[in-house]
């Protein structure tokens, strides 16, 4: 299936290159970030007391609810006052999915396409972690996948990035459904004569390149979008003029306290980046706390969430 923003011959080579790069990366055991490389030991760790954490869930009875609260999915709204924002795109709609993890919850799909059907949106943008495990295969994936992106009716259709759970083969294979990733690139969407720029990047969290950042410094005017996995690159965005910033990965927390105070949030830019709504200057910013888990299918005090949000 063809996408309304198909890949220019630069892109093509681009592509290339990126996908060597990152292949390497993807076969170390390293997290590769803006400030230098750092082991996954960590990680292994991590899933070991996760391991304990469900024991334990399970002797005191709060196993179920967390199964239950992952597969309650709320439609979050939001209206944006973007200064700047062309006429035309007064009302525009963007559907912001991410953190699907789709292979974590058998049927999550059908979920997400039950609480979709009856919204209208003008594009859908996904911003990472289509897969629960962050190594391995991906084929598990597709048939949810592909049933979802037939589901999602947005006329300027779907935009995708990388999360640091997904791998560089995934990108042409998911392409073929019709849904377009940007690969730290830039596409415009027209209407009526005006045009606004989105630009999606390359994971930052495990696979952090200069390019994602030479991405973000494209010299595009007007209304400016960035997706990108994480909130690490809204810096950037602000330096570059970029009004609307869209991310994941933490998923807020997934296990929180009340109150939705997070145990572990896997990020350290700050508190404010950890959930929904944030400003640095001119830039506004939304942390999308994700419609899927990893780790453990479970979730306390901090629902999954799809997001429709107004540009106004
Ligand atoms: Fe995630």
């Amino acid at each position: 299936m063809s996408s309304l923003f198909p890949l220019t011959q630069k892109e093509r080579e681009n592509r290339i290159v990126w996908a060597s790069v990152r292949a390497t990366l993807e076969a170390f055991r390293f997290k590769y970030k803006r400030n230098g490389k750092k082991s996954k030991s960590k990680w292994s760790f991590f899933e070991r007391l996760l391991g304990i954490f469900v024991i334990v869930l399970k002797i005191i009875g709060l196993y179920k609810l967390g199964i239950e609260n992952a597969k309650r999915i709320e439609v979050k709204t939001l209206s944006l006052v973007i200064s700047g924002l062309p006429d035309h795109f007064n009302g525009y709609k963007i559907l912001h999915l991410s953190d699907l993890h789709i292979d974590a919850i058998m049927g999550l799909e059908d979920i997400i396409i039950e609480k979709i059907k009856s919204l209208d949106y003008d594009l859908c943008v996904i911003t990472g972690d289509f897969r629960k495990q962050t190594t391995g295969g991906f084929k598990q994936i597709l048939p949810a996948i592909e049933k979802l992106q037939k589901a999602i009716k947005a006329t300027y259709g779907t935009l995708a990035i990388l999360g640091n759970h997904d791998t560089f083969r995934m990108v042409d294979r998911l392409e073929e459904f019709g849904i377009r990733f940007l690969v730290n690139e830039t596409v415009a969407i027209e209407k009526e004569g005006q045009t606004i720029h989105i630009t999606g990047t390359d994971d930052t969290f495990y696979y952090y390149s200069d390019e994602a950042i030479n991405a973000l410094e494209n010299q595009t005017d007007g209304f400016k979008l960035a997706l990108s996995h994480t909130s690490e690159l809204s810096d950037v965005a602000t330096k570059n003029g970029y009004q609307l910033y869209l991310c994941g990965h933490t998923h807020g927390g997934q296990i929180c306290l009340p109150h939705g105070i997070p145990v572990i949030a896997h990020q350290k830019g700050g508190k404010k980046f950890i959930k929904g709504l944030w400003q640095v200057n001119g830039l506004k910013g939304y942390t999308n706390p994700g419609v899927g888990v990893s780790g453990i299918p479970l979730r306390y005090n901090c629902p999954p969430q799809i997001v429709l949000i107004s540009l106004l």
